[in-house]
């Protein structure tokens, strides 16, 4: 039997988005495309819908958006792990998939290697683990997860960690997997105040620059960074979050066999643990998004093209209309589990507001406000539940200048998950319980706006 059956009734479980089969999922790891398949990797607490015992969960896809769930791959089960296999990456070296995650024995956080065989179903732990016995350099025992990438004979790997003031991600190198020069760090934060680890870094060449993506704590967000790397320095030149959201967590990237970089978060439940301890699952991967520089050297967002395969029945369709038109044609719109793409074209001081996820009844109600004159998105979850322990917050941020007079929308609503893509440069994702069935969408606006094209559709 699918555990998920448990849940079939569950009104917050996302349904096209992944979720662990049951208990608790976190960082997506060990991203690979091999043989045909997309592997997703996860930090896995089968025991229940609470953080512990970190295993890594498994699934296997074909499209990127139906994924099969597969055994568990690695289990807490030798002295260096017995705390925890913490998050990591998959490559593929001499031919082989090769893992290298975090065995975590406290307060001990090392690398470690599995190696799997061919069809990445079977793993065996290297007898060497862990294959770093210490952190050097003065970096403190948070010293987790890893990036890695290869150039020449060599593969490079760093890792997320501090030295107790600043956040540092340290550089090795190898040909083995197995022995581990210290090259120094890459970069360290200039921030001692909200980065003093950075977690789940992610390292990676884009448009002739290179691209540094991590979750550093206590911040608790994702930055992206993009600037000049010369073999051993990453020097940023420029900086901004990877997701407005404040669910969005330890993202990881990697590159499929088309050349595309493909990068999926994981979004942390916003509403009381004890609600989500009684629901039985906590936590759901986003959909896969393409990342990629600009020649400016901006990260730009695109949902991959595979999620179309999603999506159902159109529910509604159509060119050219008013505000006023658009909000009939949403009238008949009902559902939790949905897309609308939408282009609005605004001048001067105009507001648009798509009013999601609303219940007539009770009010409640999200909010995704384009305010054209401020060039700024508001997601607005203020009335999103009458539950008081679920998050109310509400997130503004700047839009990029090429959003001009025409915002491009593409909102995926599934259950407790709404993300929001705004423009190239924007993602906003939300998490929401309302407490009424709130499946009804208008949309409202203010000065001189018009709708170019509005699309609603099913999502399977
Ligand atoms: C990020 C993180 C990682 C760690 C893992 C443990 O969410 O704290 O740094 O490897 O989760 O589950």
């Amino acid at each position: 039997m699918n555990p998920r059956n448990q849940f079939a009734s569950d009104p917050h479980l996302p349904r096209y988005h992944f979720t662990a089969p049951q208990g608790w999922l976190n960082d997506p790891n060990g991203l690979i495309h091999w043989q045909g398949e997309y592997h997703l990797f996860y930090q896995f607490n089968p025991h229940g819908a609470f953080w512990g015992a970190m295993h890594w969960g498994h699934a296997v896809s074909t499209d990127l958006v139906h994924w099969t769930d597969l055994p568990i791959a690695l289990a807490p089960d030798m002295p260096y792990d017995r705390a925890g296999v913490f998050s990591g990456c998959a490559i593929i070296h001499d031919g082989k998939p090769v893992i290298m995650y975090t065995g975590v024995n406290s307060p001990h956080q090392l690398p470690c290697v599995a190696y799997a065989d061919d069809t990445l179903r079977s793993f065996t732990k290297a007898p060497q683990n862990p294959v770093i016995s210490a952190p050097p350099d003065n970096l403190v025992e948070d010293f987790r997860d890893h990036s890695m990438w290869r150039d020449g004979e060599w593969w490079y790997q760093i890792l997320g960690s501090g030295d107790g003031t600043h956040a540092v991600a340290p550089l090795f190198r190898s040909k083995d997997l197995l022995s581990w020069e210290y090259l120094g760090r890459m970069i360290e934060s200039e921030d001692a105040v909200l980065e003093k680890i950075y977690e789940c870094p992610d390292f990676f060449a884009s448009n002739n620059q290179h691209v540094f993506i991590t979750s550093p704590l206590p911040m608790r967000r994702v930055i992206w960074m993009s600037g000049a790397f010369d073999g051993r320095k990453f020097v940023p030149s420029q900086r901004n979050m990877v997701d407005e959201g404040m669910s969005f967590y330890a993202p990881q990237s990697f590159s499929d066999a088309n050349g595309r970089r493909i990068m999926i978060g994981w979004c942390q439940e916003q509403r009381h643990d004890s609600s989500s301890r009684a629901a039985g699952w906590q936590g759901v991967m986003t959909l896969p998004r393409i990342i990629a520089l600009d020649d400016a050297g901006a990260l730009t967002f695109t949902v991959a093209p595979e999620v179309a395969n999603l999506e159902g029945s159109t529910i509604t369709h159509g060119r050219d209309l008013s505000v006023s038109q658009a909000q009939t044609a949403l009238a008949h719109v009902a559902g939790d589990s949905l897309v609308i793409h939408a282009r609005i074209a605004a001048h001067g001081d105009a507001k648009t507001t798509l009013v999601l996820r609303h219940d007539p009844q009770s009010g409640e109600q999200t909010t995704v406000t384009w305010d054209r004159g401020n060039n700024e998105l508001i997601c607005d979850m203020a009335q999103s539940s009458l539950n008081q322990n679920t998050s109310h917050d509400c997130y503004r941020t700047a839009l990029h200048a090429s959003v001009a007079d025409e915002l491009e929308l593409h909102i995926y609503v599934d259950h407790s998950i709404i993300e929001i893509y705004a423009g190239a440069y924007t993602v906003c994702t939300l998490r929401v319980y309302p407490t009424h069935a709130a499946n009804r969408y208008q949309i409202t606006s203010s000065g001189d706006v018009s709708i170019n094209e509005l699309i609603v559709r099913q999502m399977a």
